[in-house]
């Protein structure tokens, strides 16, 4: 405890000197909803407007955003995790221009980190937000400490959902865990593979309503992007379908949320964000 307040320290000297980064976590109560999808192309189309985007990939055991950049990473999650390497000395270019900390995909210890280890993570994360405009976490699905953990160093979590009932069920689930695990974080919805505006909006406002009634929290409308052929299509071809089909369905959606992620991601007051979250740590 005390070393880590020592590095808080060290970090509060750190963070001063540029504005922080805000750090999006992209999670969902069900697996294969389309985060890693989102979380890459949102990071290239951030990145094309000029921001400084980092994209951690904290699924740990099923990480595979460096497959759908097509990019081949020489270290990763897994050697940080292994004290071989420090967060820094992992973050690589990828096409379209944001850097990606690559995940531990196979690793089976990665999926249960202990306690110490996490928080490690947390603490380098926090390091690398004087270097970002943006960090966004595809943090894998469920509600697991390890999720929790990249949840609550978050300034901003999104939801992600499909209209299936499973899907819409699990998200709510993730929803409630991650409010009684307190803190100030913006709590977004975004509904994926939507068939139409209208059936993302019915999966939108059945969710918020039950959140605001049941957790008394509001859940903002982070959108919808459509069910897209484009987006299989990409996956196969190995190359995101923000690059690959700029104008299709899902691109458009994913420029839409860009613009209003952009807009609600300016830096706060210099006291928010890694004191915020570490006190969240302390606090537990
Ligand atoms: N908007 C979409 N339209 C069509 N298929 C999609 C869409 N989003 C995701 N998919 C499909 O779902 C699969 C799982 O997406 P992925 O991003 O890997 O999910 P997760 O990271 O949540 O496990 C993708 O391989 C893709 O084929
Ligand atoms: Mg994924």
């Amino acid at each position: 405890m005390t070393a880590m307040i020592d590095q808080a320290t060290h970090l509060r000297t750190l963070v001063r000197q540029r504005s922080r980064a805000s750090v999006i976590a992209v999670t969902s109560g069900k697996g294969g909803v389309g985060k890693s999808n989102i979380a890459v192309n949102l990071a290239i189309k951030l990145a094309s407007a000029g921001k400084e985007v980092v994209l951690l990939d904290a699924d740990l055991g099923l990480a595979n955003a460096d497959v759908l950049c097509n990019v081949d990473l020489p270290y990763n999650l897994s050697h940080v995790i292994a004290r071989k390497k420090d967060l820094s000395e992992v973050l690589f270019k990828a096409p379209g221009g944001f850097r990606l900390i690559g995940g531990a995909s196979g690793l089976a210890r990665m999926a249960d980190l202990s306690d110490f280890d996490r928080q490690r993570l947390v603490v380098a994360l926090a390091e690398l937000e004087e270097q970002a405009d943006l960090i966004l976490i595809d943090t894998g699905a469920g509600i697991s400490p390890n999720v929790l953990s990249f949840t609550r160093a978050a300034d901003q979590v999104l939801v992600v959902t499909t209209p299936e009932p499973t899907a819409i069920t699990d998200a709510y689930a993730a929803i409630k865990v991650i409010s009684r695990d307190g803190g100030d974080r913006r709590v977004s919805l975004l509904v994926n593979q939507a068939k139409s505006t209208g059936e993302a909006r019915i999966v939108y406002e059945r969710i918020a309503r039950v959140a605001k009634q049941f957790l008394g929290i509001s859940v903002l409308d982070a959108g919808h992007v459509p069910a897209d052929d484009q987006v299989p299509a990409a996956v196969r071809k190995r190359l995101p379908f923000v690059m690959g089909s700029p104008n299709c369905p899902a691109s458009q959606c994913i420029v839409q949320l860009a613009m209003r992620l952009e807009r609600g991601v300016a830096p706060g007051p210099e006291t928010s964000g890694f004191f915020n979250r570490m006190s969240r740590w302390f606090r537990k």
